[in-house]
């Protein structure tokens, strides 16, 4: 049987993305530990790029799950010397619980994923940020209710947080309005697929008329781990800086969020960033539990993920194997 991974919010259905918010809700609140997840559990993490959220966040969350966790750094790996992600997948799978991936490729995660006989969470890749966007959608509907029907505005450059929002549009019904540079919009492809499955995306080149009305304006850095233009990105992306004028076209009340690091003076200011609108640390706090919801479904017997899509098969399971 496939595990259940949690590799991409278009992967999964919209009562699968529910149960991990609304467990990583309850957890928050009562502070109890779910049922079905067996004590001493343990993740491993693999951390191909830098981390200071996602890291310590999972780390933490497994711990107050009753479980442990092993990092691994690829340069003190087999990994590192050329071992394929396939076969440290199959042996990772026979030693630990669940494995989390942070890299750049987003075929790599794939690949573990399709190799692996237990759970692979995709903690970061150049094509999307999954977990980052659970957080997002958690901070939204603690501080502002329910997201359907509300209106988010994504300002800047189109990356791998913005693909998860477009992502989570389609689940969970929320209009998605994107203002960034044509070089930095997001592919026909991802648009075609979120428009097929309902959601209701907008791209434009005007922050100011993305941000009319919106009930949160969300945005990250102009440089991603793995970009190498950084010259011209900054360039191009100047005038889709969030600023006390963008927030001043939002609805009342309206909140800002960004996943963090962030660089004040480049995509938003200070005075926005540490201003009474800014949730970014609510927002980072919450990255500790949906971690956690996201582990309680990996490793507990609720529904299973839709197959991943471009999941390669995995080798029959040899005889007397652990799992
Ligand atoms: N937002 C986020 O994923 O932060 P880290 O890169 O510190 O994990
Ligand atoms: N878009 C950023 C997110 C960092 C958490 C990056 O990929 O570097």
């Amino acid at each position: 049987m496939t595990p259940k991974h949690f590799l991409d919010i278009d992967a999964l259905d919209r009562k699968t993305l529910r149960f991990i918010l609304d467990t990583a809700t309850k957890i928050k609140r009562k502070g109890r530990v779910p049922k079905g997840i067996k004590p001493g559990a343990v993740l491993a993490m693999i951390f191909e790029k830098p981390s200071t959220r996602t890291r310590v966040s999972f780390e933490v969350a497994i711990h107050e799950l009753g479980g442990k966790s092993i990092m691994l750094a690829p340069e003190d790996m087999q990994l590192g010397r050329g071992e394929t992600i396939a076969d440290t997948a199959r042996v990772l799978s026979r030693y630990v619980d669940v494995i989390m991936l942070r890299t750049g490729p987003h075929d790599t995660l794939i690949e573990l994923a399709g190799n692996a006989s237990v759970p692979v969470i995709n903690g970061l890749t150049c094509r999307s940020h999954p977990c980052q966007v659970m957080a997002d959608l958690m901070t939204f509907e603690e501080l502002k209710g329910p997201i359907k029907g509300r209106t988010i505005a994504w300002i800047g450059d189109a990356n791998n947080v913005a693909t998860s929002w477009v992502h989570a549009a389609s689940r969970f019904g929320y209009r998605f309005r994107i203002a960034c540079p044509r070089e930095f919009a997001p592919s026909p492809e991802l648009l075609a697929w979120a428009r097929e499955e309902g959601a209701d995306i907008e791209v434009s080149e005007d922050p100011r008329e993305a941000a009319r009305g919106a009930d949160c304006v969300v945005t990250d850095v102009w440089v991603s781990m793995g970009d190498n233009d950084e010259k011209r990105r900054k360039q191009l992306l100047r005038p889709f800086q969030v600023n006390r004028e963008v927030m001043a076209q939002a609805a009342k009340g309206a909140i800002f969020m960004h996943c963090l690091p962030a660089h004040r003076g480049d995509e938003v200011t200070a005075e926005v960033i540490d201003g009474p609108q800014s949730v970014v640390w609510d927002e980072a706090e919450n990255r500790l539990h949906v971690q956690k919801g996201i582990l309680a479904w990996c490793l507990g017997k609720e529904s299973r993920a839709r197959k991943p899509r471009n999941a390669k098969p995995r080798r029959a399971k040899p005889r007397g194997a652990r799992r």
